[in-house]
């Protein structure tokens, strides 16, 4: 490790970067947010940036690139067939991962789809530590299913548990004996569960899932898209990692798996994405794929600047200065917000702050969507754009019933390297007002429901002129203009 000091070992926000290029930022005043707000049937995908002050959507595409990454940019071979370029990305992947065999695709969901392509059957059953929306939707087409097989602290807000993203093992057990393993086309661990908070999963636990997997001969699937932070909590709490360095710890864990794939938006803070194996059969299984729905095998649609970007991204992701920024800063968010009261999950994870929305806004019925309305709240208020991780997010039942999420929960993202302490506790106090004034705000129904993944481009209106006096009441407190 370099450049340890006192702070950091505290694992205090401190920054090992200094910032040479910006961006101008604008903070529009609050009744022009409720228009936007309104205007994008109050849902945060559908905002503008300009209408944006903090854009905390997500970390995917977004991470700040280094001087190194856009410097590599500048010699970028390109070429349709056979550029350097690539030849430059699969070394890196392949020192990254340590396998033999890598496959570009244009971002992570492309990946899902030839995985799930290649791998799922109709009836089979992928069993996981918890579902990422798009990998869900993917097995789902090719007529799968999804069994989740989270421990039960993994849905529980408040928790000191370390790894909450650790699969029960009992329960892995159990899903092979019911179905058998001739319908389980692989497991998939996702590192760094997106949609319970960011939280880790543990070496010994992907040795364990690994360990049974051998045993009964299904492949092992990693989804790496956040594995730098899940990097970062291995090395700060688990204690077998504590002596080993960041590339020895991605190691340890790649080497348990059969599959890897990841989004190169978020691991390798460019854009793009890949999938890496060691066996030949199947890496020439997929192979046919990618030129059919990513691009040439030796770029799979990603430009050949962001692959040297991603190159030296992946480099970058093991060191223990680049990855532990993210972390840090949403731990310094989270005691921020709990000096406050306001309920969070604990412990604090990675890719962003998480709020917990079903005890924010207890008040707001499941079915008008707590995490949607405070997200459009929290928006009207401070100008931060957070994504909504709940019910929302969830595709409704069979009989078209609300499917209420286990968690229902905000997320604002901290995409790494990109904002300052003072503008997270900006939005902060901002959270802080609102937690205080929460009994104003109310729920949100559909205008317009995609039926699939409506998340992303449905719309909805306020239940009632909640949002108004939302307003009043800022105008109040803090004066008619930011
Ligand atoms: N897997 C995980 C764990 C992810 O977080 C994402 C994307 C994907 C797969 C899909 O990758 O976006 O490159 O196609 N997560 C983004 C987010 C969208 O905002 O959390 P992609």
């Amino acid at each position: 490790m370099s450049n340890i000091k006192f702070f950091k070992e505290e694992n205090l926000a401190l920054e090992m970067h200094k910032v040479r290029i910006v961006q101008k930022l604008n903070l529009l005043p609050i009744d022009e947010r409720l228009r936007a707000i309104k205007e994008a049937g109050n849902n945060t995908f559908l905002l503008r940036n300009k209408e944006v002050y903090l854009d905390m959507l997500t970390d995917s595409g977004t991470n700040a690139m280094s001087d190194r990454q856009l410097g590599a940019m500048m010699i970028a071979d390109d070429s349709y067939a056979g550029s350097e370029t690539f030849y430059r990305l699969e070394a890196a992947v392949q020192k990254f991962f340590g396998k033999k065999y890598f496959l570009p695709a244009h971002q992570g969901r492309a990946c899902e789809h030839i995985l799930a392509k290649s791998l799922v059957k109709e009836g089979d059953v992928v069993p996981m530590n918890y579902h990422f929306t798009t990998t869900k939707t993917h097995i789902n087409m090719q007529g799968g299913r999804v069994e989740e097989l989270y421990k039960e602290e993994a849905v529980k807000t408040t928790s000191s548990d370390p790894f909450k993203g650790d699969m029960d093992l009992n329960k892995l057990n159990a899903i092979i004996a019911e179905v058998g393993s001739e319908h389980i086309p692989f497991v998939r661990i996702e590192l760094g569960t997106n949609l319970i908070g960011g939280q880790p999963v543990s070496l010994s636990n992907i040795e364990e899932v690994s360990k049974i997997c051998k045993k009964h001969g299904i492949r092992l699937m990693l989804d790496a898209s956040l594995m730098t932070d899940n990097l970062y909590f291995n090395k700060v709490r688990e204690e077998r990692c504590k002596d080993m360095s960041i590339a020895e710890i991605a190691r340890a864990i790649s080497d348990l798996a059969d599959i890897i794939y990841f989004s190169a938006r978020k691991l390798g803070s460019a854009k793009g994405g890949g999938i890496v194996v060691n066996e030949k059969e199947l890496f020439d299984q997929m192979k046919v794929l990618i030129p059919i729905y990513e691009g040439f095998l030796t770029y799979g649609g990603m430009s050949t600047r962001e692959m040297e970007a991603v190159a030296i991204g992946l480099e970058e992701a093991t060191d223990i200065d680049m990855i532990s920024h993210g972390p840090e800063f949403i731990a310094e968010f989270a005691r921020i917000l709990q000096s406050y009261n306001v309920p969070i999950v604990t412990p604090a994870g990675g890719l962003g702050l998480h709020l917990n929305a079903r005890e924010f806004v207890g008040h707001i019925p499941g079915e008008k969507y707590q995490a949607a309305s405070l997200v459009a709240a929290i928006y009207i208020v401070s100008g931060a754009r957070g994504m909504e991780r709940g019910t929302l997010s969830e595709e409704k039942n069979a009989d078209g019933s609300e499917h209420i999420a286990e968690c229902e929960l905000v997320r604002l993202a901290l995409p790494r390297r990109v904002f300052t302490l003072s503008q997270v506790r900006f939005v902060a106090d901002r959270i802080a007002w609102l937690y205080e004034n929460r009994h104003l705000i109310g729920g949100l129904k559909f205008v317009e429901e995609p039926a699939v993944m409506r998340f992303f481009i449905g719309r909805l209106e306020a239940d009632g002129d909640w949002q108004e006096k939302l307003v009043a009441k800022f105008k109040e407190d803090f004066g008619e203009s930011l």
